[in-house]
């Protein structure tokens, strides 16, 4: 029976880790202990978390500025919280970043995985109520023509450097359960979507764009297709699996919603022209096609009948309600945003926890 009583999230300051803190706190119905560890990297922004911090700080929620790369600083907090849960989101997450740049993403998301690794195997041994649930995507898989999808059989085919590190941590965490026997579950996904996402992907970077009216990038011919999924379904996915799922076992994860990133932008559109009462097509005009990204896959596609059939997971949100709730957001929260863009939100963040 696994305890789940004080978990430790990686990652939590960013888009998905700080929905997924609030959605254990709020919606989740958990009781337990949740320490937040970031580094507060440029994606990084405790902000993300002010109410949960002034509901729970100090009694339930804990938040560590740490680098997962610092295998003192984790082995610390393993003792010191007791932790006996770990759900990983730490990462370099940007695909064009990583294109730019590379290191950072072979840093964090490989050694940084496997100092967490080490230090869970140190501290668990021999312990079968301990969980390492590792987040990963659906990008390690590679890419796929017009038909076809992703199982959890599928081999991996990463192609840029940021999925060649993510497939390089899904290994690892293979082959410390086939080795050590630490306790893991891991989840491949798709595109997450919603509230508090770094404006500098595709979904709030077009919002920002479209309230600005500033042009509206849209790599190649836009005929790219991807999956999207809302983010708190993304969140009751891992929340399932993290309580039910097989030790040893992935599962995929997927909004079951392929769209090709240009009739996404015109759905867009659409929507902020309702929202902000203009004409239906007025911010069409500001798309603009720009060179490819080298080595742009395709097509993602997931299959996620495992997770539905063993788990009974189901998406709770369909596109039409969660672009909806993501638009209202932004638009709700334009301070976030601007301070995010102007890039404000640092000078806070290095008064408050220094630099990184
Ligand atoms: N966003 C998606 O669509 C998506 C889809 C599938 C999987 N994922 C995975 O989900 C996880 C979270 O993605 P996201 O979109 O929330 O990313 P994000 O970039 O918004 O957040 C990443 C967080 O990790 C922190 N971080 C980075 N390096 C660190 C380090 N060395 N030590 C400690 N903290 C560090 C950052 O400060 C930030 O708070 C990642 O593992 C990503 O690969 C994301």
């Amino acid at each position: 029976m696994r305890k789940l009583t004080n978990i430790l999230v990686t990652g939590g300051a960013g888009f998905i880790g700080s929905n997924f803190i609030r959605y254990l706190l709020n919606d989740a119905g958990f009781r337990g202990k949740i320490v937040n560890v970031d580094a507060l990297t440029y994606a990084g922004n405790p902000e993300n978390l002010a109410d949960v911090d002034s509901a729970h700080g100090g009694k339930r929620y804990f938040f560590e500025k740490a680098d997962v790369c610092d295998f003192e600083a984790m082995e610390r907090v393993f003792g010191t919280h007791g932790i006996d849960t770990v759900i990983h989101f730490a990462a370099e997450s940007h695909v064009d970043r990583s294109i730019f740049g590379p290191r950072d993403f072979i840093q964090t998301n490989i050694i940084g995985t496997f100092n967490l690794l080490e230090a869970a195997r140190e501290r668990w041994q021999g312990r079968d109520d301990v969980l390492f649930h590792h987040i990963s995507t659906d990008e390690v898989y590679g890419s796929l023509g017009d038909t076809g999808f992703f199982y959890e059989t599928t081999p991996y085919d990463p192609r840029s450097p940021y999925s060649a590190s993510k497939a390089s941590s899904d290994h690892l965490v293979m082959a410390y359960h086939h080795t050590y026997r630490v306790p893991v579950t891991m989840s491949n996904c798709s595109n997450n979507y919603g509230p508090y996402q770094f404006p500098e992907k595709l979904i709030p970077l077009m919002i920002q764009n479209i309230r600005e009216e500033k042009p509206l990038p849209v790599y190649g011919d836009g005929k790219n297709i991807r999956d999207w999924l809302y983010v708190d379904d993304h969140n009751s996915a891992i929340w399932a699996i993290v309580n039910r799922g097989k030790n040893g076992a992935t599962y995929n994860i997927g909004g079951e919603n392929e769209w090709e990133n240009i009739r996404l932008v015109h759905v867009l559109c659409e929507k902020m022209a309702a929202a902000l009462g203009k004409e239906k097509d007025h911010y069409k005009k500001l798309i603009t096609h720009v060179k490819d990204r080298p080595g742009h896959d395709r097509r993602y596609a997931i299959n996620c009948d495992r997770i539905k059939s063993e788990l009974g997971w189901r998406q709770a949100y369909d596109f039409d309600r969660g672009l909806d709730a993501t638009i209202r957001w932004y638009l709700n929260n334009q301070a976030w945003a601007d301070r995010v863009r102007s890039g404000e939100y640092r000078t806070w963040i290095e008064k408050n926890y220094g630099e990184r």
